[in-house]
Order: structure tokens, then C-alpha cells, then sequence
């Protein structure tokens, strides 16, 4: 195949219920691919949504950070739809914003459980399934974070540097199954990671808010993303379209890390 065409293709998306996950998986839905919206919160809105354009997808509640849900998760997958293609890692979470001496232990666990055990658990339990397949295609949404310091997000760098490598190793390991893995790094996407800034007060979430925003306008592009953008890139690593790519980290970001200044506020 050799066109962003997914007919016949079935793809999990994790963290799917909102912001970029839901944007990825009516992208492939679009594209054609029967999908599976994933997320600890209810999916089905995004199902609905899939459904309205024609496409098919079921929700299949899932913490990426538990083992046997990620089995189960693998496991419903095949169980409906008889194959897998397609896994995009997307469930994030931001953690927060601290100094390193001032995080405490189990927030720093969190993050890494989420972001970085997540992916890993994901490809554990979705590979056998590719494998039997003949092939595959892995996406893992990681950050610009991953790939520069930023301040007051030690968990959140080490845990998307950490994803940016993983995706090489496994780029390495697989690709003589006919695995691809590539990342993608967003920059300023306009989404509300997790409702962080929702939940602050008023004030402080304005003022949240205007950072992202005078940060975004300091890039070369000078604004953020929508999810949309960053979905669009997915189906492509996702469908034939790329097939000769695999380990690659593709920076989605508006040139944000094509210049030292980078924007961050
Ligand atoms: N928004 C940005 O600016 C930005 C930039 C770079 C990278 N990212 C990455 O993109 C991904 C999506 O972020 P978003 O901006 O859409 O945030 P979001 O909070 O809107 O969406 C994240 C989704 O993941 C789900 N989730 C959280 N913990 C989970 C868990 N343990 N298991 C399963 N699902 C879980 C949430 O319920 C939510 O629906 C994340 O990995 C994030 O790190 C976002």
C-alpha cells in the first residue's frame, strides 16, 4: 500500500476520548480503518463521532499503566475486529509543574507509569498480534519535550526523552518482522492536557493560558497547533504512505525546535 488508504486496517488509540487521541482516531476512521478508542475516561463520544462519518470503532475502557487492562485491551481487539495493524501511543498525562527537588516521588512515578510504562505495555501486549500479522505499524506521540530541557516538567522530559528512544530500540528490534515504529513530537497543541489548566483558578488559568499563548508566538509558525495537525501525521506514519520509515522522530511543532528560541515561557 502506498497511499494514507487504512481500508481494511485495525488501530488502537490510547487516550483517545479528547484532544489529539480523538482528533488521531477520526483521522483513521476517515481513512478508513476500523478503530479502537481507548481511554480511562468514556470514549464513546468518539465513537459516536467516527460512526456519524461513516467509519466503525468501539471503546474499550483502558489504564495503559495496568498490565492486565492492556492485555484485556489486546485481547477485546482481536476479539472483535480479528487482527491489529495499528497502535498509537497518545494517553499522556502532564504531571504538573515542579522543580525536581520539590516533586514528590509518587508524582514522578505517575508520569513515568503513564507515559513511558504505557507505550511499553501497549507494544508488549499489541506486537504478538503484528507479528502473527506480518507486519505492523507503531506511532508514538511523545513531545518536543522529549527531545529539550523545559522548565518545571522533570518527569514529563525524562518520560517523552525516555518514549523518543524507546521508539528507536524497538524501530531496531522489529523491523525485520516488518514492525514499523516511528514518534511523533508535538509542539503547542491546542488542547487542554488532562483539564490542568481547567481545574486552576480562574486567574491562574488565564494566566496559564497566555503563557502557552505568547510562548506558541514566539515560534516560527507563531501559534499552536490543532489536534487536527498532528492527526494528519499519524495517518501517514500509520499507512503505507511512509513505508520506508521506521525509528524516525518527526518534530510536529511548528519550528519550535528548529530555533534556540524555542518559546517555552
Ligand atoms: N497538548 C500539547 O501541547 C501536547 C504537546 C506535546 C505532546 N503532547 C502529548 O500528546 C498526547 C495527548 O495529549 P493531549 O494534549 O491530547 O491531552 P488530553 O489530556 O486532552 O488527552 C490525553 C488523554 O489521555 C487519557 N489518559 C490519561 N491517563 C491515561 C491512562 N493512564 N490510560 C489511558 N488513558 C489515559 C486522558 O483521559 C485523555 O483523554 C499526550 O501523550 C501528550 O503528552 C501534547
Amino acid at each position: 500500500m502506498s497511499d494514507t488508504n487504512l481500508n481494511g486496517r485495525v488501530g488502537i488509540v490510547t487516550g483517545a476520548a479528547g484532544g489529539i487521541g480523538r482528533a488521531i482516531a477520526l483521522a483513521l476512521g476517515a481513512a478508513g480503518a476500523k478503530v479502537i478508542v481507548s481511554d480511562v475516561r468514556d470514549g464513546q463520544g468518539t465513537v459516536s463521532a467516527i460512526e456519524t462519518a461513516g467509519g466503525q470503532a468501539i471503546f474499550v475502557p483502558c489504564d495503559v499503566s495496568d498490565a492486565a487492562q492492556v492485555s484485556d485491551l489486546v485481547a477485546a481487539t482481536t476479539g472483535h475486529f480479528g487482527r491489529l495493524d495499528i497502535l498509537v501511543n497518545n494517553a499522556g498525562i502532564a504531571g504538573g509543574s515542579h522543580l525536581a527537588h520539590e516533586l514528590e516521588p509518587e508524582d514522578w512515578d505517575r508520569v513515568i507509569a503513564v507515559n513511558l510504562r504505557g507505550p511499553f505495555l501497549c507494544v508488549k501486549y499489541a506486537i504478538p498480534a503484528m507479528i502473527a500479522l506480518g507486519g505492523g505499524a507503531i506511532v508514538n506521540i511523545a513531545s518536543t519535550y522529549g527531545l529539550i530541557g523545559a522548565p518545571l516538567a522533570p518527569a514529563y522530559c525524562a518520560s517523552k526523552g525516555a518514549l523518543v528512544n524507546l521508539t528507536r530500540q524497538l524501530a531496531v528490534d522489529y523491523g525485520s518482522q516488518r514492525i514499523r515504529v516511528n514518534a511523533i513530537c508535538p509542539g503547542y497543541v491546542d488542547t487542554d492536557m488532562g483539564g490542568y489548566r481547567a481545574n486552576l483558578p480562574a486567574d491562574q488559568s488565564a494566566a496559564a493560558n497566555a503563557r502557552r499563548e505568547a510562548g506558541a508566538a514566539r515560534q516560527p509558525l507563531g501559534r499552536q497547533a490543532q489536534a487536527e495537525e498532528i492527526a494528519r501525521v499519524a495517518v501517514f506514519l500509520a499507512s503505507g504512505a511512509s513505508s520506508f520509515m521506521t525509528g524516525s522522530i518527526v518534530a510536529v511543532d511548528g519550528g519550535c525546535t528548529a530555533t534556540f528560541n524555542h518559546g517555552h515561557p
